[in-house]
Formats: structure tokens, sequence, C-alpha cells
């Protein structure tokens, strides 16, 4: 166990988690219970029931880290949580936990940017650690492309002028009936259809910059389902291939892009919607095609974690990063530079 130990917590929505890593980024422990069952009946995230969930797992997973670690908490250099962006009631029970360990073992606190957590978290397991690239975030709440320098150092080069990728899909799925959260749904009917039955919108495919949108895409499905009539029930895999393609073709043609005017040598990619398989694939075979190093973050780390975010606050705390005990959570945080 290399030092210094930090360990992490992310409630930020609906993921209560805590994880450990050691000083050289090796994740020795990574606790998640999601709260999907919870609520899937209200079709999204109901920020009380959120809140008052953490309170109730949290405990149980700071000891399941430690156990299954098998480091001492007083082995602990820095306690880490996610201070934003997310839901304040929730953000505020991780965040609040962190402090009190940390102040109750006499070590520093960290607030990390969830964000940042979800950028670097491609490059845990590589030893060549967080390398220069096209970065690109598709969350639920974020959809951005940014030009990675280096850890604490980026430059953001667009984002979302609406609704985010995961957004997009939780909205679609919605439409279509299918169970809450949409995304992975939609992954799982597209496997079974036709990608080319309908010809959904590339919204701001040549804008000539880097911002997307996915609100008119979202709109001309509401538009086609009523056409479509009674079939609509055996056309879902060809609706959720088609409408997957969009987003993907739109995703990956613009990190292409940049990553060729930025000449990067690398692309990375993040966030829940990054474990869409048909994203992966169209990825992994343009990279190929152009040339270019592609780090994807492990499937079981593309949805929220805190193994992202003790990575996160590893290059923080390196850094020389420490965050005073009154640092308040904030919903909006931007992401900044180091
Ligand atoms: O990163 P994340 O856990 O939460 C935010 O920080 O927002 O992302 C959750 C999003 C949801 O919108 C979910 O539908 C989407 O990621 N997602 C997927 C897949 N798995 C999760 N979207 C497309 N395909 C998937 N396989
Ligand atoms: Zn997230």
């Amino acid at each position: 166990m290399h030092s210094p130990v930090i360990l992490a917590l992310e409630t930020s929505c609906d993921e209560t988690a805590v994880a450990i890593c050691d000083g050289s980024g090796t994740v020795l422990a990574s606790e998640i219970s999601t709260q999907i069952p919870e609520h899937q009946p209200y079709g999204g995230v109901v920020p009380e029931i959120a809140s008052r969930n953490h309170i109730v797992r949290i405990r149980t997973l700071v000891l399941q880290a430690i156990n299954n670690s098998g480091i001492h908490l007083e082995d602990v250099d820095c306690f880490a949580a996610t201070s934003g962006p997310g839901l304040a009631s929730s953000l505020l029970v991780g965040s609040t936990l962190a402090k009190s360990l940390a102040l109750n073992c006499g070590r520093p606190f960290l607030a990390v940017n969830h964000l940042e957590g979800h950028l670097l978290s491609p490059f845990i397991g590589h030893r060549e650690g967080v390398q220069p690239s096209i970065a690109l975030i598709v969350s639920g709440g974020h959809t951005m492309l940014l030009h990675l320098r280096g850890p604490g150092d980026y430059e953001v080069l667009g984002r979302s002028r609406d609704d985010a990728a995961g957004e997009a899909f939780d909205k679609v799925g919605k439409m279509l009936g299918l169970l809450y959260p949409g995304g992975p749904e939609i992954d799982r009917q597209a496997r079974r259809g036709d990608r080319k039955a309908f010809d959904f919108p590339r919204s701001m495919l040549d804008s000539g910059d880097y911002a997307f949108s996915f609100s008119g895409l979202k709109t001309s499905m509401l538009y086609l389902l009523p056409q479509l009539g009674e079939t609509v029930t055996a056309r879902i895999p060809d609706l959720c291939a088609s409408f997957q393609e969009a987003i993907v073709d739109v995703v990956v043609k613009k990190s292409l892009k940049a990553a060729h005017q930025y000449r990067a040598g690398s692309i990375s990619v993040s966030g829940g919607v990054s474990c869409n398989h048909r994203l992966r694939e169209v990825f992994a075979e343009q990279c190929r095609r152009a040339k270019l190093d592609l780090y994807l973050a492990d499937p079981a780390l593309t949805t929220d974690n805190a193994a992202m975010i003790a990575y996160a606050a590893l290059h923080r705390f390196k850094a020389g990063h420490r965050s005073p005990l009154e640092e308040d959570v904030n919903p909006n945080l931007p992401l900044t530079v180091a």
C-alpha cells in the first residue's frame, strides 16, 4: 500500500458510494449501493428519498470499504467527498460525513467536483496515469467535450445547450414505456434492432463548434410515435437502435474532430452513457482508424461511483489542495482548473 491513502464518499444523486484508493491510484475498495429500485416507481430521482437513503446506507458502506481494503481508519490520510454538482440534500450527506471523519481522525478534508471524478475515471487502473486527451463526459446530468491537458488542467470546448445525452436516453425511454433509467434499457433493446430503420436528426453535427443539442432528437421521437400507431411495441428495438445511433454518431464525430483540431493523440470517454455498448464499439472502431489511443472508463466506473472521486481527490491532494471544513456543497459547482 502506497501513501497517501484516500477515503472518498459520493452521494451526489441516487448512488451511495464509498471507495478507498492508495497513493499509486490503486482502488483498494469500491462499494456502491444503488437506489434505482426506490426511484423507479416515480420515473426519476426524488431528492428527498435519495438523501434519506444515503443516510441509512452510508455507514455500512464505509465499514465495508474499510474491511474490504484491509486498511485501518488510522491509515487514511485524507477524507474526500463530492461537493457538487448534484442534489444539495444528497451532497450534504457525504460531505458532512467526510468532514466528521476528518475532524475525528485529525486528517484533512477535500471537496471534489463530481465532473472531475468522471473526467479522470478512464485512467484508473492505467499505469501511465492521466493522459492528455480530448475528453468526452456523457452522463445523466452533463454532456461536455474538454481538452484535458493534465490533472487540474482542462479547457471546456463545448457542452450541451439543452438535455444531457443520458437525460435524452431517459426521457425517450419513458416515451417508449421502458423502465427508469432508460439508458441501459435502450442499450439492451437496441441490440435486436436496425440502426437504419429510422432517420433521426444529428443535431449540431456541422455546427462548426463543440456544442451539443439533444432536445430536437427527443422531439422527433415524440412526433414519430403517434404515426406508428399500434406497431410501436413491435418497433421498439428499431426505435432504440436508430435513436441510440443518432447520439453515438454526433458525440463520436465531434470528439474525433476535436482530436484532429487539437492534435491530440488520445480520446477519453466517461460518464454513465459511456457504458453504452454501441458507443464503445463505434469509438473503438473510429479511434483505431484515426490511430488515436482510446481510454474508456471501466464499465463499472462509468455510472456514479466513489472510486473516481478518490482518484480525483488523490491528484488534488498530491498537488497540495485541502478544503476548509466550512466549505459548502454547491449543486451547480463548475469544473474549474487547479
Ligand atoms: O454518470 P451517471 O451515473 O450520473 C450522472 O452523473 O448524471 O449517469 C447516469 C446516466 C443515466 O442517464 C443513464 O440512463 C445513463 O447514464 N446510462 C446509459 C447506459 N447506462 C447508464 N445510457 C446509455 N446506455 C447505457 N448502457
Ligand atoms: Zn455522474
